[in-house]
């Protein structure tokens, strides 16, 4: 059975708007391993603009399933990663403008600089994962880089339509045998919702499946109903 790892990054996006306490995504987190995350994670992104340091510490302290901390491959942040021993790091390429990620990483061209990082985390004994796009050499560096995940990056199959989604599921298909073949374990996220998800999972082995905007966009609307409900009772004195 795949697992399903939940991220809260939204929740602190939603927290950092007003710049107060709520909502916390520390408390979010706990409400989703209460209703069947296998795993949380979070995204220390360098210019903080969701996720605190405050949020990784104390996540590390309460979550009870697996804690996966996305990062960037920088010297800070395999700093803060040795600090915090999540029990999965996840490598992602980090542009400061971007709105998400966009693509993967290119191991290949980085080759000797994750090498270096990975071993670091390595010894700290957190499994390292790497965030690549479905091509095979990406796949085959990642194993040179003695990663033990890899997560494909399921991004431009989700914004794809018609004909060239079917292709691109082929790709993810491809990506998914052929880094079993290579021995790392795989896990694929970006841009999956309660559609596009069903294919990708009918194609089985994928690991884990790491989720954040369709989740918390669905949690905003089917809360939205009990929220007005509870704030209509205080204000109309029922
Ligand atoms: N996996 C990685 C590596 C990501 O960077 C993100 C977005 O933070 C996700 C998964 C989750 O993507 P989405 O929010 O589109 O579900």
């Amino acid at each position: 059975m795949a697992k399903l790892g939940v991220n809260v990054d939204h929740i602190a996006t939603l927290r950092q708007s007003r710049g107060g306490r709520e909502p916390d995504p520390v408390t979010a987190a706990a409400m989703a391993e209460l209703a069947g995350a296998d795993g949380i994670t979070v995204h220390l992104r360098e210019d903080r603009r969701h996720i605190q340091d405050r949020d990784v510490m104390l996540l590390r302290r309460t979550v009870q399933t697996h804690l996966n901390l996305e990062m960037a491959a920088t010297d800070e942040m395999v700093a803060i990663a040795l600090k915090v021993v999540p029990d999965y790091v996840t490598l992602v390429p980090e542009k400061r403008q971007e709105l998400t990620t966009e693509g993967g990483l290119d191991v290949v061209k980085h080759q000797q600089a994750l090498a270096r990082q990975i071993e670091l985390v390595h010894q700290a004994g957190i499994i390292v994962s790497l965030f690549i796009d479905p091509d095979l050499e990406q796949l085959k560096a990642s194993a040179r880089v003695k990663a033990d995940f890899v997560e494909i990056h399921t991004g431009t199959y989700c914004d794809a339509t018609g004909k060239e989604q079917a292709a691109e599921l082929d790709k993810l298909e491809q990506a998914i045998r052929g880094g079993k073949k290579l021995g790392l374990g795989v896990n694929a996220g970006h841009g999956l919702d309660y559609r596009n998800i069903r294919p990708v999972i009918a194609l089985g082995g994928v690991e884990e499946y790491n989720i954040g905007h369709s989740i918390i966009s669905r949690a905003v609307l089917v809360g939205l109903d009990r929220a007005v409900r509870e704030m209509a009772q205080l204000v109309h004195g029922a």
